[in-house]
């Protein structure tokens, strides 16, 4: 099988596995975090076939997005296999969509991991970035902001979004951050300006005392 039929059942794959999800992790999420991991393999010298093939795949080992994990896991196996891949291919694959996640803080071992990992993290930031976290923020049930109660979605741009500029591993990955960077800044500055009649810098740091 070519690369290109390889990845066309992969593809197929992740488009039924994640078409009801609104949590921001659905097919589209899968395709930006694809592109951009073959940008980035490109001018970081990786494996582009196994940084592609991996960012397409590697929402499918998140545990939390499953209420069948484990079968799920099954599914992939029998998938790789069953679209002729190497045995290495199978296990770079593997070895890059291992420890991807920022919740859990790990670092991937592999170039090709570092690469997904970056990917997924540019695709947490800028524009996009702000549309998934709010989706994300009401598909729990969560206010987008609160004066009172410190489980909302502008919180999470504290505890994350603002973070991941200074934890990409890739110099192509941190040059892309920037102006999406730039972008979640001027969007809170308007938020809060908004949010308080216009007053600009001083509500700004309103709103951050809580914190
Ligand atoms: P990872 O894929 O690194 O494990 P998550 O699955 O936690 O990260 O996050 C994926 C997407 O969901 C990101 O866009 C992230 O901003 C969003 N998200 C995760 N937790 C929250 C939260 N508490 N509030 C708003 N958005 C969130
Ligand atoms: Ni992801």
């Amino acid at each position: 099988m070519k690369q290109q039929e390889q990845l066309l059942t992969i593809k197929r794959f992740v488009r039924h596995l994640f078409q009801d999800d609104i949590t921001g992790h659905d097919y589209y999420h899968m395709k930006r975090v694809a592109h951009l991991a073959k940008l980035i393999a490109e001018k970081e010298h990786a494996d582009r076939f196994i940084c592609e093939t991996a960012a397409w795949l590697h929402d499918v080992v998140d545990e939390k997005l499953f209420t069948n994990p484990t079968e799920i896991k099954k599914e992939l196996e029998r998938l790789l296999i069953s679209i002729d891949l190497s045995k290495q291919e199978i296990a770079q694959i593997k070895l890059a969509i291992t420890d991807i996640s920022f919740r859990k803080g790990k670092v991937p071992k592999s170039l090709e991991g570092k690469i997904v990992q970056d990917a997924d993290q540019l695709d947490a930031i800028g524009a996009i970035g702000i549309a998934r976290a709010f989706a994300y923020g009401a598909a729990k049930g969560r206010h987008f902001y609160h004066e009172q109660f410190n489980n909302h979605t502008i919180k999470h741009f504290y505890d994350k979004l603002l973070l991941i500029k200074d934890t990409l591993h890739t110099k192509t990955a941190q040059h892309f951050a920037k102006e999406r960077h730039q972008m979640m800044e001027q969007f809170l500055e308007q938020f809060y300006k908004e949010w308080n009649d216009g007053e600009t810098t001083l509500a700004r740091k309103d709103v951050e005392h809580h914190y």
